[in-house]
Order: C-alpha cells, then sequence, then structure tokens
C-alpha cells in the first residue's frame, strides 16, 4: 500500500499518495487546477505553466511538483488568476484563434479555460502572425494559426507513437512546430489512428471528416466548464 500523504491546499486538507503530484492528487480529491499541457497519458513536462499553485509561498507547476507531508499549496488566489489570465491571453493573441469559425469549437480546452477565466477578448494587442496550414494528408489536417506549443503531439508521437512525427524548430516568438519531413505532413509516417492525432488540446491536428460528427452546441464545453468533470466527483 502506498504512503499516504497529507497536504493543504486553499484550506482545505487533502490526503494523496506518496509519489503523486500536486495536480494528480488535487484531480483525486475533485480540486480542477487548470492546465494545458498537461494529458492523463503523457509524461508532465511542466511547459505552460497554466497550472502554477504557490507551494508554501513559491510558484511551481502543479503538474510537476510532487506532494509532500504538510506542504501548504495555493491554488484559488486572485494574483494565480491573474498568472492564468495573462498566460491565456499570450496564447491568444500570438496565434490566430478565430473561435467562432474553428471545429474545435466546444471542445478546445483553450477556448474553455478563457471561458472559465472569465476572459472576453485578451488584453494584449493580437500579433496576427502568418501560420501554415497542412491538408497534404488524407486523413490529418493541420492548422498552425491555432497551435499553442504545448507538446503534447511532439511527445506522443516520440514517446507512444515511436516515431517522431512532430517537432519544435525556431526559438522565442519564432519558435513553431514542424513535421519530420522536407515537405509536408502526407511525407512523413503519421496515421489518424496516433497517439499524437488525439491529444492536440486546441484545433492544430483534425482528424479528416470528423469536424461536425457532434453539432455546435452539444460538445464537451458547451454543456459544462472545463473542470466540472474533476470537480463532480469531489469526495
Ligand atoms: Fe502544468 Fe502545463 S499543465 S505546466
Amino acid at each position: 500500500m502506498s504512503e499516504q500523504i497529507t497536504f493543504t491546499m486553499d484550506g482545505v486538507q487533502i490526503k494523496g499518495k506518496a509519489g503523486q503530484t500536486i495536480l494528480e492528487a488535487a484531480d483525486e480529491a475533485g480540486v480542477y487546477i487548470p492546465r494545458l499541457c498537461y494529458h492523463p497519458d503523457l509524461a508532465p513536462h511542466g511547459s505552460c505553466r497554466v497550472c502554477t499553485v504557490l507551494v508554501n509561498g513559491k510558484p511551481q507547476a502543479a503538474c510537476t511538483q510532487p506532494i509532500t507531508e504538510g506542504m501548504i499549496v495555493e491554488n484559488e488566489t486572485p494574483e494565480l488568476k491573474e498568472h492564468r489570465r495573462n498566460l491565456i491571453d499570450m496564447l491568444f493573441i500570438e496565434g490566430n484563434h478565430f473561435c467562432m469559425f474553428c471545429e474545435k469549437s466546444g471542445n478546445c480546452e483553450l477556448q474553455a479555460i478563457a471561458y472559465r477565466l472569465g476572459i472576453l477578448s485578451p488584453k494584449y494587442p493580437y500579433l496576427f502572425p502568418k501560420k501554415d496550414v497542412d491538408s497534404s494528408h488524407k486523413d490529418i489536417f493541420l492548422d498552425l494559426n491555432r497551435c499553442i506549443l504545448c507538446g503534447r503531439c511532439v511527445e506522443a508521437s516520440r514517446d507512444v507513437d515511436g516515431k517522431g512525427v512532430f517537432e519544435f524548430v525556431g526559438r522565442s516568438i519564432e519558435k513553431k512546430l514542424a513535421v519530420n519531413a522536407e515537405a509536408n505532413l502526407k511525407d512523413t509516417n503519421a496515421a489518424v489512428t496516433d497517439k499524437a492525432a488525439d491529444v492536440c488540446p486546441v484545433g492544430t491536428i483534425n482528424k479528416k471528416g470528423t469536424a461536425f460528427a457532434i453539432p455546435i452546441g452539444q460538445r464537451l464545453y458547451d454543456t459544462k466548464p472545463i473542470g466540472s468533470e474533476i470537480e463532480n466527483h469531489k469526495k
């Protein structure tokens, strides 16, 4: 039996197991911590920082920080909400997110977190970058306008599919998702059955022919806010 660890989050005692991260223990206890790059089937890599919490007063990524006995965690503070809003705002202005025309609307984690945080429009000016669209593959459609560089597809393709179809190239504002081919996605061994085709939180990697199978208004986050699936199983 694994060792039990008790810690406090926003003044409430939570019991977790040794080896769990703060995010995993919070999920099990029915407490939602916003996250974007984290996916339960992939190893956490702590890149988006949306899950930042305060641990004994210091900022830490909840998806990578292990729980320890007696630690004091803060999750729902005005400052952390502002930090998360800033990150989400920047993701919106650094890409081209036309939610009203996007086939992922209602199933998009970026959009859903923005709604949850009460963002109606970003406070920074839009950059309107020029981004590529790659529809060359017979089953998968790639739209880099919507990529938030979370790294899930890179990790899934490398570690789960064993293919390495996706990688990041460039740095800073020039950083972008690339495919492992001279030209485009059709020249890779990407397949629609790959884990990488399933883990995109936004509308960058799409399976052709599935876009409007579920009508707008009936999609995952159209009916309940993101995080409620965790909060609803609160013990
Ligand atoms: Fe923890 Fe992205 S979800 S850093």
